[in-house]
């Protein structure tokens, strides 16, 4: 049976240790067709996905996020953005780059749990490294890495949250 939506949200968290088995294409091709449905402002789909997967380039990107764990995902998939095309708000000129961006990372997430693999939002990496590594023109922004594998056997949830009653309101 299918996974209800709040189950998968649960499922979800971040995992910080792979097994070395690659992901299968037909895994891989599911996560990022889940990325390209994703809504965007005025559906300007601002965004490209590299998987970055063969041995030179996993090297490479390894040197913009130094960390063991990150180091042993079998793929990564970096999420880009691009400030050119992205809608700009008429009334204050507010850049929806970002927004769209992380909706699509969400939707690879979210879409990667359903499948048994786990990911994990990264954003504290090196950009201007990365941006240079993989050849973006000026108005392109890596926005956010996501390794993806299989999780570690001994990978453990660590979800804690604000309870509801602090952060909702009802007028
Ligand atoms: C925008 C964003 C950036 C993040 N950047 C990093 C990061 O650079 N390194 C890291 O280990 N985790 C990063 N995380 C993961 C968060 O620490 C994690 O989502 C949060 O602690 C909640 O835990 P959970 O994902 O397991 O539910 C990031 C998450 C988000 C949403």
């Amino acid at each position: 049976m299918a996974m209800d939506f709040l189950a998968l949200s649960e499922s979800r968290y971040s995992v910080r240790g792979y097994q070395a088995r690659p992901v299968p294409d037909e895994l891989l091709d599911r996560v990022l067709e889940s990325a390209r449905l994703a809504p965007s402002a005025v559906n300007k789909q601002p965004w490209k996905f590299v998987v970055v997967r063969s041995e030179e380039a996993k090297n490479r990107l390894r040197t913009c996020y130094d960390r063991e764990w990150f180091a042993t995902a079998p793929a990564y998939i970096v999420v880009c953005g691009d400030h050119s095309t992205s809608w700009k708000r008429p009334a204050d000129g507010k850049d929806h780059c970002d927004i769209d961006v992380a909706i699509a990372t969400e939707h690879i997430t979210l879409s990667a749990a359903s499948l048994g693999l786990g990911t994990c939002w990264v954003c504290n990496f090196d950009a201007v490294a990365c941006k240079a590594m993989l050849g973006l023109s000026d108005s392109w922004e890596p926005c956010v890495i996501i390794p993806i594998g299989f999780p570690a056997t001994d990978s453990v949830p660590s979800k804690s949250r604000k309870d509801l009653s602090e952060i909702v309101s009802y007028i």
